[in-house]
C-alpha cells in the first residue's frame, strides 16, 4: 500500500470496556520489538492541553450539550494531530491511537443523534484529513463492556459517556458496525470477547499484512 508518510497510523476503536488500553500496551511492545518507533496515545487527550479537555469532556458533573461536546472532540482532536500524530508520522513514527475521528462518528453521530455529514466535515478540518492507516474496532456487546468497566472502576465508576444508558452504548456498537461497512479497507472488526493474547496475535496479524 502507498502511503503518505513515512510512519503508519493505527487506531484502536470500540465501546467504552473493551480492551482499547490492555491491546494498545500490547501491541507497542510487539510492535517495538520489531524494531518500529512506537507511540502510544489516545482520544480525548495526547497532548497536555488535549488531556485538560479530555477532563472536562469526561467529567460526569458538567452537563454538557451534544453540539458542545462535539466541537470539544474536534477542538482536542486538532490539537492533538497537529502536535503529535502528523509530526510523529513524519519521523517514521508508528502511532498507536486510542480513538480517532471513528469515535466521533459513533458516540456523537449514532449515540448523541447528530449529524454524520456534519461530524464528517469536522473531522476533516480537525485532522487536515488525516485518516488512519489502519482501524482495529473491538468489537463487544454494549453490556458486556460496561460490566468490565464496573468490574474495574467499582459500581459507581465510570466517567461521563461510560454512565450513558444502556441504549446509548447499543447505537454506539452499531455505528462502529456501520463505520467498518463503509470503509472495509481501512476499518476491522475483532470480537474482543477471546482471551486478551488472542486477540493480541489477531490484531498483530491484520497490522502485518498492511504495514509492509
Ligand atoms: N479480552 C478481555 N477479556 C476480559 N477482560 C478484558 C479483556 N480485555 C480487557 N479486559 C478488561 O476489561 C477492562 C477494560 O479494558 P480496557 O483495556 O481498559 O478497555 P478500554 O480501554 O477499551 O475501555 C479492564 O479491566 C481489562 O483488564
Ligand atoms: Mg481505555
Amino acid at each position: 500500500m502507498k502511503r503518505k508518510y513515512k510512519g503508519f497510523f493505527i487506531t484502536l476503536e470500540g465501546p467504552d470496556g473493551c480492551g482499547k488500553t490492555t491491546q494498545s500496551k500490547l501491541l507497542k511492545e510487539a510492535l517495538m520489538e520489531k524494531g518500529f518507533k512506537v507511540l502510544h496515545t489516545r482520544e480525548p487527550g495526547g497532548t497536555f492541553f488535549a488531556e485538560d479537555v479530555r477532563r472536562i469532556i469526561l467529567n460526569p458533573d458538567y452537563k454538557i450539550s451534544p453540539l458542545a461536546e462535539l466541537l470539544l472532540y474536534e477542538a482536542s482532536r486538532a490539537q492533538h494531530t497537529e502536535e503529535v500524530i502528523r509530526p510523529g508520522l513524519e519521523k517514521g513514527e508508528c502511532i498507536i491511537c486510542e480513538r480517532y475521528g471513528d469515535a466521533t462518528i459513533a458516540y456523537q453521530g449514532y449515540g448523541r443523534g447528530i449529524a454524520l455529514s456534519l461530524i464528517e466535515q469536522l473531522n476533516s478540518i480537525a485532522t487536515e484529513n488525516l485518516i488512519p492507516d489502519l482501524t482495529i474496532v473491538l468489537d463487544i456487546p454494549a453490556e458486556e463492556g460496561l460490566r468490565r468497566i464496573k468490574k474495574m472502576k467499582g459500581k459507581n465508576g465510570g466517567d461521563r459517556l461510560e454512565l450513558e444508558s444502556l441504549y446509548f452504548h447499543q447505537r454506539v456498537r452499531k455505528g462502529y458496525f456501520a463505520i467498518a461497512k463503509k470503509n472495509p479497507k481501512r476499518v476491522k472488526i475483532l470480537s474482543a470477547k477471546g482471551i486478551v493474547k488472542e486477540l493480541h496475535q489477531k490484531i498483530l496479524k491484520e497490522i502485518e499484512s498492511k504495514i509492509k
